[in-house]
């Protein structure tokens, strides 16, 4: 794979003869599989790449907050409004995790929001669509969770030690993300003729943007050679999306709907799914800001920052205090009588 890789890679992996004696030494620590720790010596262009990548990841999960964050209010049943309310709760999580890996790179949080909230930082594309029907909050959790869990489960094994990390936690609960998707899919589908009829519509949506989030094919791919080089990058695009169709099809078919791709053929000899081409124009034209809710997510996320300045602020006061306190127990004023005083101060925080 990773000779495929440097052959068709837009951006060529740097060679041997090229490396300073640091950087071939960092390499053979990646080749021998050994985890890179934040304090470590690492490249410039490695610890640029991460922050890139954890950071963009980390906007997806705050920004993919929104769509299904709608349908609270929404959900049929207090049983499901309190599964997707955990369900949202738990990618905010994951946003925060993510933040907290990329600031071990020496990134500030503050810098990243204030790049997305610029329109400067990308997020997943999928997160760009409507969610028009509870159907839809069905398919985000199978196909987009499902997509997601396809893409992060190598990232477990990825070379940088904060980011592989929180990729184990943040996987054991996408996992279950995916299964109240297919859950709530399922009711549908076994549901009345109008609730199939919505669960099928709303596959017939999401099934494309889902495949898209792989990101361009492994030949337009950008990144993608160095980042296999270094390990970042596990598996290519294209393997993990195809990966993907295998995986799902049958899923689709358990459910008696149709995936919406006239060219979708199982091939015996290859062992996998053949689909139809995928629209690569949409992609772009929906990654440079242009989908159908682009400047809507940002101008909630940006509101929703603001609203929530207060409590930034509060939460800021409170640990000043709190550091005045731990100053004043370190060294208690002459005369003073520290000890009992210390005890009431700490009673009282
Ligand atoms: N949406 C938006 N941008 C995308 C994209 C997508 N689906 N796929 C690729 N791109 C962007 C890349 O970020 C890159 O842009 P940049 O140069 O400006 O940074 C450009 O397209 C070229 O793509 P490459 O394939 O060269 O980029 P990468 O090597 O970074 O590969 C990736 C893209 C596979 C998405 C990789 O970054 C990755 O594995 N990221 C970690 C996982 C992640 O971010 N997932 C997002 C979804 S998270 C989620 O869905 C939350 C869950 O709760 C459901």
């Amino acid at each position: 794979m990773y000779a495929q890789m440097v052959d068709t890679g837009v951006k060529a992996v740097q060679a041997a003869a090229d490396m300073t004696a640091d950087e071939k030494a960092f390499q053979a620590r990646i080749d021998a599989d050994i985890r890179v720790e934040p304090k470590e010596w690492m490249p410039e262009a490695y610890r640029r790449t991460l922050i890139r990548q954890i950071s963009q990841h980390a906007h997806s999960e705050i920004v993919g907050m929104l769509p299904e964050g709608n349908w609270i209010t929404r959900a049929p049943t207090l049983k499901r409004k309190a599964i997707l309310m955990a369900k949202v709760q738990d990618e905010g999580g994951h946003g925060l995790y993510l933040y907290a890996a990329a600031e071990t790179l020496g990134v500030s949080r503050d810098r990243m929001v204030d790049d997305l909230h610029a329109g400067r930082a990308k997020y997943s594309s999928i997160f760009n669509y409507p969610t028009l029907t509870w159907a839809d909050i069905g398919t985000i959790g199978w196909l987009v969770d499902g997509a997601a869990i396809m893409n992060q489960i190598p990232l477990c094994r990825c070379s940088f030690g904060p980011y592989a990390r929180a990729m184990v936690r943040i996987c054991k609960e996408e996992s279950f993300h995916q299964r109240q998707g297919y859950d709530i899919m399922l009711a549908l589908a076994r549901g009345t003729p109008e609730q199939k009829a919505m669960a099928q519509d709303a596959l017939d949506r999401w099934w494309w943007p889902s495949l898209m989030m792989f990101g361009p094919p492994d030949a337009q791919s950008v990144h993608s050679a160095q980042s296999a080089a270094w390990k970042i990058k596990i598996l290519s695009n294209d393997e993990l999306r195809q990966r993907f169709v295998d995986q799902t099809v049958p899923q689709a078919d358990y459910l008696g709907l149709t995936v919406p791709d006239p060219e979708l053929n199982w091939d015996a000899e290859r062992g996998h799914y053949d689909f139809g081409p995928i629209d690569w124009a949409e992609f772009h034209n929906v990654i440079k800001g242009n989908g159908p809710c682009n400047r809507e997510r940002l101008r909630t996320r940006v509101k929703a920052w603001e609203d929530g300045a207060w409590v930034r602020e509060a939460a800021m006061a409170h640990a000043e205090k709190r550091a005045v306190r731990a100053a004043a127990r370190v060294a208690p004023p002459a005369g003073a009588d520290g000890g009992e005083r210390t005890a009431r101060v700490d009673a009282m925080a």
